[in-house]
């Protein structure tokens, strides 16, 4: 590499000037020391881009020279040839086992010292645009995760902002209901309509505020000792009517009797009703959901199945499906559900890690159902 610089040390200033005179016509700028301590002060200020290194010089010898070059982060890239007279083979190893890249025997054959420092410059390049690619990447994602942090502050910001207005609106429409004496039937239906349509935006902005304060850490829970298969029995009740109308049945098995755990109901509760509502969207008309709760006293952990027999999810989704916003698009299925945002799997994974716990998805394909386990631990 043609300008680049290169660093040599011997305690001999004429064999100095045999390998400038052999590396000549290449191009290179040499800067020179005589001593091994000299040597390691010249390498921190020059950074040369490889060096040859006599080993057997008066105080430090190559060896310890390169040892410690190679020992330290800033200087342990720059290539090092050792120059030496010794020919026997354990001074070869010593060499390889300071760090040092190659070795050259004196008397130096000047078309071996040409191929060496060429080969080991060309290495060099590659390591050093692979450093500047890596530092330039790094920088990105610093700026990415800065850019990154900004939105989701932005964003938490609109949708808090948009709670008063949207209050606002369904207060203004609730009261337009009250006069139903003097209202079409299509007007009642469209007023009912629209209040429900902001009633499902409230749910979805509770989502993305609880979203954003647990990923923030910043979600106090409100635990207390509650019987889970209350909870449950509670969430079946919830969705009874949705089951029912599709004619999904819902089975519950308690695998303990006792299944007390220290919980903030409030988001447990909203964990099983985002299973349950997707268990019961994705399986077909006469189709059945299973849940089943039990301990693991291994683990002292509860744990909890919710298993359908729906359409199911293709391995690459196992794990996204938990991202914000990520919906599965199947061929056979051209939208989303109305009113799905994307949400309710991240809101899952985020409550049950709040709470210690782990939420994963396990089906065998499509067609094949799926099966959304999580655990809480029980202290
Ligand atoms: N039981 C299930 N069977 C098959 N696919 C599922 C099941 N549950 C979730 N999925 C897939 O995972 C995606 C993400 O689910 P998630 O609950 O996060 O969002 P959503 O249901 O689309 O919207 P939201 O929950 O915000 O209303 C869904 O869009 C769906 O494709
Ligand atoms: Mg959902």
């Amino acid at each position: 590499m043609a300008g680049s610089k290169i660093l040599i040390v011997d305690d001999e200033i004429k064999n100095i000037k045999l390998l400038k005179g052999i590396l000549f016509s290449e191009n290179y700028t040499f800067c020179e020391a005589q001593n091994g301590d000299a040597a390691i002060e010249l390498v921190h200020k020059i950074n040369p881009d490889l060096i040859l290194l006599d080993v057997m010089m008066p105080g430090l010898s190559g060896f310890e020279v390169c040892r410690q070059l190679k020992q330290n982060g800033k200087t342990k890239s720059i290539p090092i040839v050792m120059v030496t007279a010794l020919r026997e083979k354990e001074h070869r190893l010593e060499a390889m086992q300071a760090g040092a890249d190659d070795f050259l025997s004196k008397p130096v054959d000047s078309t071996e010292v040409v191929v060496r420092v060429k080969s080991l410059l060309r290495i060099k390049s590659y390591h050093d645009e692979i450093s500047d690619n890596y530092r330039e990447i790094a920088a990105k994602n610093d700026k990415l995760l800065e850019l990154e942090k900004i939105k989701d502050g932005l964003m938490h910001m609109i949708v808090h902002d948009l709670r008063n207005p949207l209050a606002a609106l369904s207060g203004y429409l609730e009261l337009a209901l009250l006069d139903q004496d003097n209202l079409l039937q299509n007007q009642i239906e469209c007023l009912q309509n629209s209040l429900e349509s902001c009633h499902e935006l409230n749910d979805m902005i509770g989502s993305l505020l609880d979203i954003y304060k647990m990923e923030q850490g910043q979600m106090q829970l409100d635990l207390e000792p509650a019987a889970l298969d209350r909870v449950v029995v509670e969430s079946i009740e919830q969705f009874q009517f949705k089951a029912a109308d599709k004619q999904i049945a819902i089975n519950f098995e308690r695998r303990d009797r006792d299944l007390t755990v220290s919980i903030d109901r409030k988001l447990v509760k909203r964990v099983f009703a985002n299973l349950l509502n997707n268990a019961i969207r994705h399986t077909p008309a006469g189709g059945k959901i299973d849940i089943s709760a039990g301990s693991d006293p291994a683990n002292e952990s509860l744990h909890i199945e919710i298993r359908d027999n729906g359409h199911g999810l293709a391995p690459e989704y196992h794990q996204r499906v938990f991202d914000k916003f990520e919906q599965v698009k199947l061929a056979n299925r051209s939208g989303h559900a109305i009113g799905a945002s994307g949400l309710g799997l991240a809101y899952c994974k985020l409550a049950v890690e709040a709470h210690g716990g782990k939420i994963w998805v396990e089906s065998d394909g499509i067609g094949k159902g799926a099966n959304f386990k999580f655990c809480l631990p029980m202290k």
